[in-house]
């Protein structure tokens, strides 16, 4: 058995200079907003494994039915010896692929979440002792430094959380995945599909409320990273549709006026009763939207698959 290769891109001190300019400028901001990647330390990359098993949200589980509907003809389209994936967390739904791709070598996994990538990792090594595991502690936003592995290579993205950023982060996002491939490598996306607002809205805001507490999660991040006194109870999780942007945006309302203290950035941020810090937008996708921001970026949609109920899709395109 091979053991796992962990790396870490960045210092560990980025993070934590990264956490700073995102607070101090998304708290300084109106509307007040902070950036998504922040809910997933250990307790948050929890919850949202949860979130996967609630009944309200259906994206897991639409996506793992196309993969395992589809990841033989995956596989036949990319012959990948090297299978990338961004945003990783549990690498669950990848075994589908990683079984189907018959000439594999080499997985690399790329995550902010150090606790979900270990624990994905290890699992893997141990599972597939063949496997060459990578898993690389990175900022997908930010340019990233591939081990040296062998192609074609497929990079995944899954889940929907291309999604998680807006428009013209996508655009950056998809133009440095681009800078990634040679000519015949392959991008697996997934994306979420517009669709009926009540069933979008109940995926973000569940009965049982794990949604709430994954969104406030945040709130205990900044208070244990920079000694924040924010009181997750003093804030109500919102979740609602934008229909002219197709996103759902996840929100914090503060329930009074208050004032809330960030000693390591010297800050106190004022909340007035009823004003909202926006946490996450998850955009909604057509086909059509995905195939034009693929080709902007140089990437040929070669195939799209959706679950039974048209919920979900993966596309597969590639570099000419
Ligand atoms: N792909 C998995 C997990 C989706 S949750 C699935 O489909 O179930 C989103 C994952 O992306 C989390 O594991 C989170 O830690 C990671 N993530 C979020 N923002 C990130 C960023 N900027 N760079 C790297 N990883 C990020
Ligand atoms: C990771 N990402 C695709 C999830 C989503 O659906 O946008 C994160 C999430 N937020 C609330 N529930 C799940």
């Amino acid at each position: 058995m091979s053991p796992l290769h962990v790396t870490r891109t960045l210092p560990e001190d980025a993070t934590d200079a990264a956490l700073r300019a995102d607070v101090l400028h998304g708290l300084n901001v109106s509307p007040k907003s902070l950036p998504p990647k922040w809910f997933y330390d250990a307790l948050g990359s929890e919850l949202f494994e949860q979130i996967t098993e609630l009944p309200e949200y259906y994206p897991t589980r639409a996506e793992r039915e196309i993969l395992a509907a589809r990841s033989g003809e995956i596989a036949a389209a990319s012959g990948a010896r090297t299978l990338i994936e961004l945003g990783s967390g549990s690498s669950e739904k990848t075994r589908f692929l990683i079984d189907a791709l018959t000439s594999l070598r080499s997985y690399v996994a790329v995550d902010v979440s150090e606790s979900a990538l270990t624990q994905a990792g290890q699992a893997l090594v141990e599972e597939r002792p063949r496997l060459d595991v990578h898993a690389l502690i990175a900022d997908f936003t930010a340019p990233l430094t591939l081990p040296d592995t062998p192609g074609p290579r497929l990079l995944a993205f899954l889940g929907g959380t291309i999604g998680n950023l807006l428009p013209a982060e996508r655009e950056k996002f998809l133009a440095s995945v681009r800078a990634l491939l040679a000519p015949g490598d392959g991008l697996l996306l997934g994306t979420d599909l517009v669709k009926d607002e009540r069933a979008l809205v109940r995926a973000y805001d569940d009965a049982a409320g794990v949604t709430a507490t994954f969104n406030k999660n945040v709130l205990a991040v900044v208070n244990r990273e920079l000694g924040a006194d924010f009181d997750p109870g003093a804030f109500d999780h919102v979740a609602l549709w934008d229909a002219e942007q197709e996103w759902i945006e996840m929100r914090l309302r503060s329930r009074t006026a208050q004032t809330v203290k960030v000693p390591a950035l010297d800050l106190a941020v004022h909340f007035a009763a009823g004003e909202e810090l926006r946490t996450e937008v998850s955009a909604k996708f057509h086909r059509e939207g995905v195939t034009a921001e693929l080709a902007a970026s140089g990437l040929e949609l070669t195939h799209w698959w959706t679950d039974a109920e048209s919920r979900f899709a993966l596309s597969l395109s590639v570099l000419r």
